[in-house]
């Protein structure tokens, strides 16, 4: 067991694991921010996905001791108020079904708009081509990020 002092949602915590553990059961099992969601834990689905540095990372396949002082930002972490334009999109246009995945969807979504505050279709299905969700809402998806970047 080592100590990591980490910078979650721009806060420090420090955690105390074994170097292995992935991330993601470091955020639920510690720290308690159970928005970021197990599916896969091979780092296929996306339903992991956090922002480390701003940049989509799968939680469930990064090492605690490599995530280093790198910010960490969960779904929580993601607007004050879960007033983020995505979280408002997502919830004016009813985009989830079963929600199981969107934290991850929103997660990776976030990060598009920031590279690309106005994308295509074919730039949301690139960047969220990782991003599964077994109730078929891409379409929904898809015009959220739309509706979001108005
Ligand atoms: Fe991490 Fe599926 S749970 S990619």
């Amino acid at each position: 067991m080592s100590q990591y002092l980490i910078n979650v949602n721009g806060a420090a915590a420090t955690v105390e694991s074994a170097g292995n553990v992935p991330l993601l059961w470091i955020l639920r099992d510690q720290l308690h921010l159970v928005g970021t969601k197990y599916g896969c834990g091979v780092g296929q689905c996306g339903a992991c996905t956090v922002h480390l540095d701003g940049v989509p990372t799968r939680a469930c396949i990064t090492p605690i001791a490599e995530v280093g002082q790198r910010r960490v930002t969960t779904i929580e972490g993601l607007s004050a108020h879960g007033d983020h334009p995505l979280q408002i999109a997502w919830q004016e246009l009813d985009v989830p079904q079963c929600g199981y995945c969107q934290a991850g969807q929103i997660m990776t979504a976030a990060a598009l708009l920031k590279k690309s505050p106005q994308p295509s279709d074919s730039e949301i299905d690139a960047a969220l081509d990782g991003n599964l969700c077994r109730c078929g809402t891409y379409l929904r998806i898809r015009a959220g990020i739309h509706r979001a970047a108005e």
